[in-house]
This record gives C-alpha cells, structure tokens and sequence, in this order.
C-alpha cells in the first residue's frame, strides 16, 4: 500500500465544470490538486467558439491549479491550440485521445486516435521535436470498441516525456454504460512507463475504498460525475469529516455562490435557469429524493419561482 498522499483531479466536464463551477468548488470545498478545463479545439471554419476560449482565459482561473485540453484531429489544429495556451502561459496541457462522441470521434478527434497508434507516434515526434515550453500529459480511453487498442497506444506514450496518463479503462464504444474496469488499469500499470492516473466512475468513499484495495499502489485519482453530485467528495476522500448538518450548510452556500456567478456574467432569467437546471441533472443526486427536487428546479419558470424551489428543496429533501 503506497503511503504518499493522495492526489484528486476534478474531471473536464463539457457543460459543468465551467470557471464559475470550478471556482465555486475551489472556494467551498477544495480537496482538489488539479482542475482540468474541458477541451478547447477548433469548430465550424477553423474557429473556436468564444465560450471555449473564456474557459482558458488566465483571468478566469486565478490561484486555482488548472490543467487545459485540447481535442485536435491533426498536427495543425494541434500546433495551434498548443500556441494560443502556451501564449496565456500555462505550465501544462492535457491531450484529449479519450472523447467517444461521434461528432469528435468522425473527424478523427479524442478516441480516434486510438485505433491510429502509427500516426499518433509520428503526431508525437513531431511535438516533441518542437520543444513547446510546457509539458503534456493525456487523457485516454481503453479503446475505440477494442480495449485492445491501449496496449499499441501505450507502446507509442512510453517513448516520450508525457508528464502522466490518466486512464479511464472503457472503450468509447461503451460510452458511460457498464462499468469503467479496474483490472484493465492494473494490466496498464504494468505496461506504461508514466504516471497514471484512474479516472471512471468513483462516486462515494465506500467505492473509493474498494478501488483501493484492488489497486493498493494508486494514490493519483480523477473524479468526475462523482464531484458533480457531491462537490465535497474529494475534500472527504482526503479525510476531512463534515457533520450531515455542516455538509447541508456548505452545499447551500456552494449553491448559493454558485448562483451569484452565473447571474453576474449571464443575461436573463432564462440563460441562469438553463445553466442552473444543467448543475442539477447531477447534484440532485445529493438529495434524498432527487427525482422531486429535479421536478421543482424544472417546473422553475422565473428565477423567483427557482428560489422558492430551492427552500423547499433544501428544507423538504
Ligand atoms: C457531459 C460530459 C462532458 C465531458 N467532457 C469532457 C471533456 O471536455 N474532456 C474530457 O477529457 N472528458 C470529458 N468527459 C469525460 C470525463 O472527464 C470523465 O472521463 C468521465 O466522466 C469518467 O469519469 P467519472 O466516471 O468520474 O465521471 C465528459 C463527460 C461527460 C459525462
């Protein structure tokens, strides 16, 4: 069992773990060793759309660890989201070869690549031939439909400096069904020369533990869905025990703040509603009858009616 402290990454989340979100859990809660920044690539006419780039603004992320990603389909689009973060500074940058959705996946982008090891390596050499000032981890999926494909894919990664690879063990074919498989991480360890770091579907302390137990030596975790539910897990996994009464008080102000944000930089009801009924897709899950409190926060029409809701959501459930 490794005795050195472990170490929680909040998982991009394209649609939630925007800079308010990230912000907001940093102040609240912590517990959080990095952040990383959903990906930013290129849409329709070789631009980026401007809610992408205000994701990766510096002003936008100040005192926080963040880690930005992009999602590229060729060495192009790759050199040019690379030059735009290097040039706002940033340390470190994710590589996206885990994306499942077929908008991604169809223009060769995220798990693409992962049935594509030779052209990955060449992609690679030309990278690191480049000598970016900044270093690269990665953020991959087992396969496209084969978790077969890592094992080529791990044979490329090991042959240059990535700083760590976090490694969510489903195929993309799986997209979130079944269950992410822990023992295709221990096969992982045992081929990849990095750091790697295990990303899939821990949600509670009591998963946490049995995760450890299968995997003694793991002390890096990233966590996605399960900080979307409950934003002080991480804070808990480090050890920090909150009275049920303290956990209700910090998710009131987490929500709380986190509703002052959106509605100092969105316009109207409808636009902080939208974003508002995003959050609680998950962090109704929090409650104890979430099906009743989704109900009310959707039926929500004006942001009054949103805040009577949200009493009786955090009084009644
Ligand atoms: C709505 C949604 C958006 C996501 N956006 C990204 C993204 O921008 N970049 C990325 O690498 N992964 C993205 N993911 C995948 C998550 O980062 C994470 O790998 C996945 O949810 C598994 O972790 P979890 O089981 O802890 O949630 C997204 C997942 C979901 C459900």
């Amino acid at each position: 069992m490794t005795t050195e402290p472990i170490q929680i990454y909040q998982a991009p989340m394209q649609g939630f773990t925007d800079f308010s979100y990230r912000k907001v859990i940093f102040e609240t809660f912590g517990g959080i060793d990095k952040y990383f920044i959903p990906y930013l690539s290129y849409g329709k006419g070789h631009e980026i759309k401007k809610s992408q780039m205000r994701e990766v603004l510096p002003e936008n992320n100040l005192q926080m660890p963040v880690v930005p990603q992009v999602l590229f389909s060729d060495q192009t689009e790759l050199f040019d989201l690379i030059s735009i973060l290097v040039d706002s500074g940033y340390p470190e940058i994710n590589l996206n070869l885990g994306c499942p959705y077929p908008m991604a996946t169809n223009r060769g982008r995220g798990a693409a690549w992962l049935e594509k090891p030779e052209a990955l390596n060449e992609l690679l050499q030309q990278l690191f031939r480049n000598n970016f000032p900044v270093r690269f981890s990665v953020k991959m999926r087992a396969g496209m439909t084969s978790d077969h494909d890592c094992k080529a894919i791990f044979d490329v990664l090991n042959q240059f400096p990535i700083l760590e690879i976090i490694f969510h063990p489903r195929t993309a074919g799986q997209m979130y069904e079944g269950k992410a498989n822990p023992l295709l991480f221990t096969e992982a360890v045992s081929l990849v020369k990095h750091p790697l770091v295990y990303n899939g579907d821990l949600s509670s302390a009591v998963h946490f533990q049995e995760l450890k137990t299968m995997l003694p030596e793991q002390n890096k975790w990233m966590i996605g869905r399960g900080l979307l539910v409950n934003p002080a897990l991480a804070a808990q996994l480090k050890g920090e025990v909150f009275d049920s009464k303290i956990v209700r008080k910090k998710l009131k102000e987490f929500h709380e703040h986190l509703l002052e944000s959106y509605s100092a930089r969105l316009q109207g009801d409808s636009h902080i509603l939208m974003r508002m009924n995003q959050f609680w897709t998950f962090f109704s899950e929090s409650f104890e009858n979430p099906h009743k409190a989704m109900k009310l926060v959707k039926k929500s029409s004006s942001l009054l009616k949103y805040n009577a809701a949200i009493v009786e959501i955090f009084r009644s459930f």
